[in-house]
């Protein structure tokens, strides 16, 4: 009984989903079968024969109908089937494509980054080995220097801004050699003091110039620890404008320099690259009047661009200045001679 009624309440819920023009087919069949029923139940045989007849028609014609509806939703299917793999081969493709882009990109910058190490580390062990090559020179320059004095005190770190040893083993070597009496040097410093002493041994007075009070009064208590004040005095010397060959520059005050004439041996370290462009190329305009008959300059950092450019400067406007052949360290050697006859040794 209970599965009677489940099964009517099954056909109630399918008979109301029918669309209409099933409905007007299901009434159509509901019809020829009462009239089969009713035809058959009178005694109208032939009525209900041509009923049955009519009913099997519209059976045949319903299956047919149901064939080629099962047909149009079967080549549906096999038309959407076929989109949906043009649509998945497509998006396979693109995923191939950009994935084996990616790949070519990564492997490019992998060679790139691969070339670039190399370069690297090619390069630095070439800056270590010129390192290694300048400290090796600093030492064996810094060996010959404390063989000639033997300091009261502790000696002043060269490097930085003071010249390196090498630079001021060749200085020594020309005090040496020509026996300055009057030294003049521009930017005071560790240079003050090995001048200094090369001076006491040799005979020779040294006067120094610094723009920076600070500067000038540790030059002046190195010189204290070390005895030397007899030798060598260090003059404050702030930085005026000055004109030189129709440009301004920022320049040692000139008033300090007054009381110098027959200046032997010029070492030209200042004032410092920051204070100006060509800050040291007023040098020789300010004192080559005031060099003696026969005088050496030096210019520290001459492998420097301004630099360079004072010394061809100098040596075109000043007659009587040569550049020296270099021997040793960073700085430039000029002789003068008045006369126009070069310094011999
Ligand atoms: C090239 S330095 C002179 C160095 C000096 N002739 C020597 O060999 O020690 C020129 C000027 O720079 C300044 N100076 C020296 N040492 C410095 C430092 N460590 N930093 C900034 N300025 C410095 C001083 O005023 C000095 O007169």
């Amino acid at each position: 009984m209970s599965s009677l009624v489940r099964f009517g309440g099954r056909l109630a819920g399918r008979l109301r989903s029918v669309t209409r023009p099933q409905a007007v087919v299901l009434m159509v069949i509901l019809a020829l079968c009462a009239g089969v029923w009713w035809s058959a139940g009178t005694g109208h045989q032939g009525l209900a024969l041509s009923l049955v007849a009519g009913l099997l028609l519209a059976v045949l014609l319903g299956i047919l109908h149901l064939s080629r509806w099962i047909g149009g939703v079967h080549r549906a299917n096999q038309h959407a089937h076929r989109e949906i793999r043009t649509v998945v081969e497509q998006m396979q493709r693109r995923v191939v494509a950009t994935v084996e882009k990616e790949r070519l990109t990564a492997g490019d910058r992998h060679q790139e980054l691969t070339r670039t190490i190399t370069r690297g580390l090619r390069q630095s062990g070439h800056g270590t080995d010129l390192l290694l090559r300048a400290q090796s020179r600093e030492i064996e320059a810094l060996v010959q220097l404390f063989q000639h004095f033997t300091p009261r005190a502790p000696m002043p770190s060269s490097g930085d801004f003071a010249l390196n040893p090498t630079d001021l083993l060749e200085l020594l070597h020309l005090v040496r050699l020509r026996r300055p009496g009057l030294v003049v040097e521009l930017g005071s410093g560790t240079s003050t003091v090995w001048l200094a002493y090369a001076l006491e041994q040799h005979g020779g007075k040294l006067v120094s110039l610094d723009h920076d009070a600070d500067y000038a009064r540790q030059t002046r208590t190195m010189l204290t620890a070390h005895g030397l004040t007899a030798v060598a005095e260090v003059r404050d010397a702030p930085l005026r404008e000055l004109t030189a060959n129709g440009t301004a520059y920022q320049w040692y005050d000139v008033d300090k320099l007054t009381d110098l004439t027959g200046i032997d041996l010029l070492l030209v370290d200042g004032p410092p690259a920051a204070t100006g462009p060509d800050a040291r190329y007023p040098a020789l305009s300010v004192l080559a009047k005031r060099l003696a008959g026969t005088a050496t300059v030096v210019l520290d950092d001459a492998n420097r661009q301004d630099e360079r450019e004072a010394v061809r400067r100098w040596t075109a406007e000043v007659p009587g200045l040569t550049e020296e052949q270099r021997l040793l360290g960073r700085h430039a050697v000029l002789s003068y001679s008045r006369t126009g006859t070069p310094v011999t040794v």
